[in-house]
């Protein structure tokens, strides 16, 4: 029997699970760390955390295992995106990573786009210049501490960071580097173009791969710290949600899958490229070689229901321990009870600013028609229709692109509530599934790996053979009329909100 292992560097922790060629998982381990938020509209990570979190979840998925560190056929890893780790000559981190969720960078967006030019850049790199993208950080850091950039020998992506530890190799691979803003995404190389208007380096990039493709093997040095076996392969992996798209096997035409993760994704593969003019949503190679996939992106999904739970919901959590459960089920029982539309509460899941549809680094959190009626279970309930509004904005530009959407599978934590569920059911008029497999990212740089090693022949075949479709929720008719009468006004609060968004940042 052949063992792969995927490493899934996420935003709350990173998670190594052991499988073997069937799917089946031995071993899995998540290892947490923080989040630094030391400013409004900031977010970062360290590095050495992320190193850390990988050595020890591989090691300790092994041991959990049982298996044979020789039988371990090859290694993926997938993460979050959009992250910059600057390291020096020596391979030393040099600051705290600036993260995809961190939005500074409004000034040096502008800067991009007035060196490059707006059509240039999405014809380029097939969206426009975005806070969340790599590339402003790094002017970001160039500008504000230059004393870094002149010292900055190596910029990596954050799951490319644990690549190097894993193998020495400074690489990457088409899918994660279609987030950085330098890439010729119809193309899959760097752009010079690019890289020469923004004067960045390209001696600074690592070499980039095809997500299955072998790009080094384990040194004896993170042999020794992971249990792996030294010359095990690493293969490129894949950002999380094209990771994600292969653990959910959206791999062909017509399948998409939406995400309820810290972020909220609404994702679909396609075999040729397509670009939204207007940029809102990303277009960005996919991890299946010489296909793309679009995808919309909010940026406070399941982040929302979290910020609710630590700042509101004691009682749930309590709750929730005294039944042995998690807190989000107890908060989706509480929200269940309220009718839909949790008595003309509307939430405007902004935490964090916006990608889709807006673009808007400064916009934040509406709780719109609050009374004195409302309580926890209603705040519960707006949140979570929120950000189900939110991903349908996704949706509408998708078809609008026409986008082939036969299929929608829901993963990520929030994907675990029936009751949301049945709001993106409602919401997007069309069924909603989920997958047998419930490891999404992990499995999916698994697969990759199997693939890269020979294991199995291409990437469809081997989602073909590993993942099937589980339980089928359809969209209930009163529910889905109340949510098309209530998503106009959901629409029109942002445009009423806009400049008073612009004000509130400028206080
Ligand atoms: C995608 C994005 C997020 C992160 C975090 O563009 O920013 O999905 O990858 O998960």
């Amino acid at each position: 029997m052949a063992y792969l292992i995927g490493v899934d560097l996420g935003t709350s922790g990173t998670k190594t699970v052991l499988f073997d060629e069937t799917g089946k998982v031995h071993g899995s381990v998540t290892v947490e760390y923080p989040l630094y938020q030391e400013r409004n509209g900031w977010s970062e990570q360290e590095p050495e955390d992320w190193w850390h979190a990988a050595k020890t979840s591989i090691s300790a998925a092994i041991s959990q295992s049982g298996v044979d560190a020789a039988e371990i056929k090859g290694v993926g890893i997938s993460g979050q995106m959009h992250g910059l780790v600057m390291l020096d000559k020596a391979g030393n981190v040099l600051r705290r990573s600036i993260i995809w969720s961190d939005q500074r960078t409004a000034k040096e967006c502008e800067q991009i786009t007035d060196l490059v030019g707006a059509e240039r850049l999405i014809a380029i790199t097939a969206n426009p210049a975005l806070t969340g993208f790599t590339a402003s950080k790094i002017l970001w850091v160039r500008n504000n501490e230059p004393e870094i950039y002149e010292k900055c020998a190596h910029i990596l992506l954050p799951k490319d960071f644990v690549r190097y530890r894993l193998t020495g190799e400074f690489a990457t691979e088409v899918s994660d580097a279609s987030g950085m803003q330098l890439l010729d995404v119809p193309n899959r190389r760097w752009s010079d173009e690019v890289l020469d208007k923004l004067s960045i380096d390209s001696a600074l990039l690592g070499k980039v791969y095809e997500s299955p493709e072998i790009t080094g093997a384990l040194t004896a040095k993170a042999a020794a710290e992971t249990g792996l076996k030294a010359g095990t392969p690493v293969v490129g992996g894949a950002g999380d949600n094209a990771a994600a798209a292969v653990g959910t096997g959206a791999v062909r035409d017509g399948l998409a899958f939406t995400t309820i993760g810290s972020s909220g994704v609404v994702y679909a593969h396609s075999s040729k490229i397509s670009i939204d003019p207007k940029g809102r949503v990303h277009t960005f190679c996919c991890a299946v070689p010489g296909a793309w996939h679009v995808m919309g992106v909010h940026q406070a999904a399941g982040l929302s229901l979290r910020w609710l739970r630590d700042t509101a919901c004691t009682p749930e959590m309590e709750e929730a321990r005294r039944q042995g459960v998690d807190p989000y089920v107890v908060m989706g029982a509480e929200a269940e009870k309220i009718a839909p539309g949790a008595d003309r509460l509307i939430y405007l899941p902004y935490l964090n600013g916006e990608r889709t549809p807006h673009l808007d680094p400064n916009c934040r959190g509406v709780f719109f028609g609050l009374s004195g009626v409302h309580q926890r279970p209603h705040l519960i309930r707006a949140v979570m229709e929120g950000v189900s509004y939110s991903l349908r904005d996704s949706i509408s530009i998708l078809r609008e692109m026409d986008v082939e959407l036969k299929e929608m599978m829901v993963t990520g934590g929030g994907g675990r509530s029936p009751l949301w569920r049945q709001m993106l059911a409602d919401n997007f008029h069309c069924p909603v599934k989920t997958v047998d497999t419930k490891e999404g990212p992990a499995l999916g740089a698994a697969i990759l790996a199997g693939v890269g090693t020979g294991v199995f022949g291409s990437v469809p075949e081997a989602c073909e053979a590993l993942i099937h479709g589980d339980v089928i929720q359809h969209p209930l008719e009163a529910n889905a009329a109340y949510y098309d009468r209530a998503y106009p006004l959901y629409r029109q609060l942002y445009q009423d909100l806009r400049e008073s968004f612009v004000r509130l940042a400028a206080l």
